[in-house]
C-alpha cells in the first residue's frame, strides 16, 4: 500500500512538473555585444533562472532540465532603453480632435498597445516623461503586474509648466476652461506652487519629475526658445524633487532654458536643440546628460501637415530640427555624456530604433550609439543595478539581432529576438 502511495506521488509529481517552465535558460550567443567594455564576444552561453542572469561566458555550464535558446546565427544585446517616451500618447491624425476631444481615458485605451509595440521592437526599458492623468502610473503598474506586456517603465507623470508654457494650452479664447482637480494641468507657478506640484506627483506615482525649463515645438506658445521658469523655480523643483529621491529631468530648446536648467541641477536635459559653447561646458561639468530626439524632425516635417497641425508649429520645427542635430554633434565631440531618447509617441511607438541612425551619422561611433541606449540610458535612469548590459544578477532584458549592429547600425530597426526578465516576447527564425 505504501509503496503505492509513494508510486502515485511520484507520477503526480511528474505530471504537474510537465508543466511547469523550467527554472533555467540558456542562450548561445554567437556574437554578443559587451556593452561596459565596447567589445564583441563571440561564442557566449547567457545563463538565466527565473528573470535574472545568473552566468555569462564561453564556457558556462548548462544545467541538464534549461531551455536552450539557440542565437548562435545572432547578434545579441542587452534590451535598449529610450529615456524620452510619451506611451500614452500618439497623433489620431486630427490635431484638434486630439486637443479638445479626447480625454486621458481615450489614450489609457491606447497604451497598451503603444507599450506592446514598443517592447516588440527591442525597448525593454522607458523612462515615460509626461502623460496626463497618471495614465502612466496604471500603465506601468499593470505591466509590472504582469497583466499586460509593455517595457519597464519609469514614469513622469504630469509635465509641470508655467501659465502659457510648453505644458499649458495657449492660443485659444480664455473663456476655455478644463474642470479638473488642482494640479492635475500640471501648470504651476512660483516657488510654493512648483513646489506643490512636485509633492503632488510623487505622491500619485511618480518616479522622476519632469518640467518645462522653456518653450516648446508642438504647443502654441511664442518662441521655441524663451524660458518659462525663473532660476528659483527651476531650483525649487529640483530641490523638491531630490528631497523626495527623485531625479529631474527638463524640457529645453532654448540656449538660456537649458543653461538655467543645467544650473538648477537636473539629470538630464531634453531636447537641447540650442546649445552654445557655455552651455555645453556646463553640461560637461556638471555631468548632465543630453536627451536629444533628433529623428523626431524627419517625421514631424513629412506627416505633421496632414495630420492637421498648424503651420505656427510647423514653422517652430523648421526652426529646430536642423540646428538640434548640429548642436548634438557639438555636444557629442565635446564628450557631454549622451542617452537615447526619442520622444516616441510624436511619431509611432515602436519607431524608437530610427533614431540610431541619426545619432551615427552626427557623431557618436556604433558601439557608442549602442551604449547611449543602454549602459548609459540606465546610468541616467539610476537602474544600473537592474538594466543596461548582459551582467550577472541585471534582469534578463535580451535582444538579438540577424547582423551586426557594429557594421549596420540601422539592423536595429528589425530586432529578431526580445526577452524580458527571462521571458521571451518575439522570436522570430
Ligand atoms: N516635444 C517636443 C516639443 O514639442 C518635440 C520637438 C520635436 N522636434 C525636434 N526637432 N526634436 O518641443
Amino acid at each position: 500500500m505504501r509503496i503505492k502511495i509513494f508510486f502515485l506521488a511520484v507520477f503526480i509529481f511528474q505530471f504537474l512538473n510537465s508543466f511547469a517552465q523550467p527554472r533555467y535558460k540558456a542562450i548561445k550567443a554567437g556574437k554578443l555585444i559587451d556593452v561596459v567594455s565596447g567589445t564583441v564576444l563571440t561564442n557566449q552561453i547567457i545563463l538565466i533562472e527565473s528573470d535574472t542572469i545568473v552566468d555569462i561566458g564561453p564556457s558556462v555550464k548548462i544545467p541538464s532540465d534549461a531551455e536552450i535558446i539557440d542565437l548562435s546565427k545572432s547578434t545579441v544585446l542587452p534590451g535598449l532603453i529610450d529615456c524620452h517616451t510619451h506611451l500614452t500618447s500618439e497623433p489620431s491624425g486630427d490635431y484638434y480632435a486630439d486637443l479638445f476631444r479626447k480625454t486621458p481615458v481615450d489614450y489609457a485605451v491606447l497604451a497598451p498597445t503603444f507599450a506592446k509595440r514598443t517592447l516588440e521592437a527591442g525597448f525593454t526599458t522607458c523612462r515615460d516623461v509626461g502623460a496626463a492623468a497618471f495614465v502612466d502610473v496604471a500603465l506601468r503598474n499593470a505591466i509590472n503586474e504582469k497583466k499586460i506586456p509593455g517595457p519597464r517603465i519609469l514614469a513622469a507623470t504630469i509635465f509641470i509648466g508655467s501659465t502659457g508654457s510648453h505644458g499649458d494650452i495657449s492660443g485659444f479664447s480664455p473663456y476655455l476652461h478644463w474642470q479638473m482637480p488642482e494640479n492635475m494641468s500640471g501648470v504651476a507657478n512660483g516657488v510654493e506652487g512648483v513646489r506643490k506640484q512636485v509633492r503632488y506627483n510623487v505622491k500619485y506615482g511618480a518616479d522622476l519629475i519632469k518640467f518645462g525649463a522653456g518653450a516648446g515645438v508642438l504647443s502654441e506658445e511664442e518662441s521655441v526658445g524663451a524660458p518659462q521658469y525663473t532660476q528659483e523655480e527651476m531650483n525649487a523643483i529640483v530641490e523638491e524633487a531630490a528631497m523626495w529621491g527623485r531625479k529631474t529631468c527638463a524640457h529645453a530648446h532654448g540656449t538660456e532654458s537649458i543653461k538655467m536648467a543645467v544650473k538648477a541641477g537636473v539629470a538630464s536635459v531634453e531636447h537641447g536643440s540650442f546649445l552654445d559653447d557655455e552651455a555645453i561646458r556646463m553640461m560637461r561639468e556638471k555631468g548632465t546628460y543630453l536627451v536629444a530626439d533628433i529623428y523626431n524632425d524627419d517625421y514631424i516635417m513629412s506627416e505633421y501637415k496632414r495630420l492637421g497641425y498648424p503651420d505656427k508649429i510647423l514653422e517652430k520645427e523648421r526652426l529646430v530640427g536642423k540646428t538640434q542635430r548640429e548642436s548634438f554633434a557639438k555636444a557629442v565631440k565635446a564628450g557631454v555624456k549622451i542617452a537615447f531618447g526619442t520622444d516616441a509617441g510624436v511619431y509611432p511607438h515602436g519607431w524608437n530604433a530610427k533614431q540610431f541612425k541619426y545619432m551615427v551619422q552626427y557623431g557618436l561611433t556604433p558601439i557608442q550609439a549602442i551604449q547611449a541606449a543602454t549602459v548609459q540610458a540606465a546610468d541616467l535612469l539610476g537602474w544600473t543595478a537592474k538594466v543596461g548590459s548582459i551582467s550577472k544578477g541585471k534582469y534578463a532584458d535580451i535582444i538579438a539581432v540577424p547582423s551586426n549592429p557594429l557594421d549596420n547600425i540601422q539592423v536595429l530597426e528589425t530586432v529578431s529576438f526580445v526577452m524580458k526578465g527571462g521571458e521571451i516576447i518575439l522570436s522570430k527564425k
